[in-house]
């Protein structure tokens, strides 16, 4: 075997392939041009050459984690909705009224790039502090092509300079904008015929979302801005059935979409439909427990079904001001009572997969060397702790961030 440019050595290894920990004991890592060439027991180790070596004694190697559901690039907040909401208002009554996401679309119209730059910066900051080594953004704050477009831009400019991999989502159907009201067919006609063309010509978006809900977008209107995002050859995902059951989940299957998103309200035969297509349910519970809701994800569903299953932030000003990854694996284990290995697959492999991304998430041969370090006694603690930080070193393509 070639050199290793750098051998992590002497460490406890989930490897989480096949969503297991799948534990190597007192284990090694072998990188070469970035990915990983060997891993296995220390006392397996091939006999050649190490550029570098790392002994990490009592710590352990994970994948790095992967936020696979965020709106990181947005203006001002909604501390004061959040307020209304506490003393009795509900999130579609702000959102009807003209609050909700719109707020937050008039102030991230508002505001300039750079101001964009810098607060969103300080978010994915937070997320690479945790361990994150990939993280999907989307768009969905503009709602007209100059914004919209601007947001993917300040999402790809953040990944270069934080050395992170952001994946990239153009989510133009998350609400009809003011000037549309009561027109959102000739909303999604922009969304489709101008929108996504000019965002798929400059390479903005890796994926398209929409959100499926009687206060945002029917499911025709998602056909068809599925129908449009297929002939630009981009994937699809979908926020479905976050406060209703609008068959959100069975339609982003219809659509073979990566993942559906939330998923509260879905049904039986919507678990079927993802199972059977193949697509990821992605649990937010930090959305879940903003918005004070009761209803509970189809959990033993999406296990009896085999339905992969992926925790994110859903880092956003509205339903989820919540900018930690950690806090979301805590929170998906003790309000929605995920184990904490269901939990480490949800924001390893499983979203990997959410994002469409095979060449990481594992620890595996051949795999990029995207990994992190701990200084923990189990990856149980990973779920466990709420509020601390253990990680020591986070890589990604096999260089130290
Ligand atoms: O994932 N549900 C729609 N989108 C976000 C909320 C966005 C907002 O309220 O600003 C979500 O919960
Ligand atoms: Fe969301």
């Amino acid at each position: 075997m070639p050199a290793f440019d750098l051998l992590l050595a002497d460490v406890d290894v989930a490897t989480m392939v096949d969503g297991r920990y799948s534990v190597i004991a007192d284990a090694g890592v072998g990188i070469i041009d970035g990915q990983i060439a060997w891993v296995g027991a220390m006392s397996d180790l091939p006999a050649n050459d190490v550029a570098s070596r790392i002994s990490l004694p009592g710590q352990w190697l994970t994948p790095a984690l992967i936020d696979c559901h965020t709106h990181l690039v947005f203006a001002g907040n909604r501390s004061a909705e959040f307020e209304q909401r506490l003393g009795g208002a509900s999130y579609e009554d702000i959102a009807r009224a003209g609050g909700g996401i719109m707020s937050t679309v008039n102030a991230t119209r508002e505001a300039r790039r750079d101001t964009l730059i810098e607060q969103t910066r300080r978010r994915l900051v937070i997320l690479r502090s945790e361990g994150c080594g990939t993280v999907e953004i989307k768009s969905g704050y503009g709602l007209n092509v100059d914004v919209e477009c601007r947001m993917l831009d300040v999402a790809r400019t953040l990944g270069v300079e934080s050395g992170l991999s952001v994946i990239n989502t153009f989510l133009g159907a998350h609400a009809v904008p003011t000037e549309f009201r009561n027109r959102s067919d000739d909303y999604v006609d922009l969304v489709c015929n101008e929108m996504m063309p000019a965002i798929a010509a400059q390479n903005l978006a890796d994926a398209v979302d929409a959100y499926c809900e009687p206060i945002a977008f029917s499911p025709d209107q998602v056909r068809r801005v599925f129908d449009c995002a297929a002939t630009l050859n981009l994937p699809v995902k979908l926020h479905a059935d976050q406060l209703s059951d609008s068959g959100g989940a069975a339609l982003a299957a219809e659509f073979n979409a990566l993942s559906a998103d939330h998923v509260e309200y879905t049904n039986q035969p919507g678990v079927e439909a993802l199972a059977a297509a193949g697509t990821v349910a992605v649990l937010l519970p930090g959305a879940f427990l903003t918005l004070g809701e009761t209803q509970l994800p189809p959990l033993g569903a999406l296990r009896a079904n085999g339905v992969p299953v992926a925790v994110a932030t859903d880092c956003n000003p509205g339903t989820s001001p919540v900018c930690s990854i950690r806090t979301a694996m805590a929170l998906a284990s003790s309000v929605f009572r995920l184990t904490p290995e269901e939990c480490l697959a949800g924001v390893t492999c499983n979203a990997a997969r959410a994002l469409g991304l095979a060449d990481r998430g594992t620890i595996e041969v051949g795999k990029r060397a995207d990994l992190a370090i701990w200084e923990i006694g189990h990856p149980q603690e990973l779920s466990y702790w709420l509020g601390s930080n253990e990680l020591t070193a986070l890589y990604v393509a096999g260089q130290r961030l």
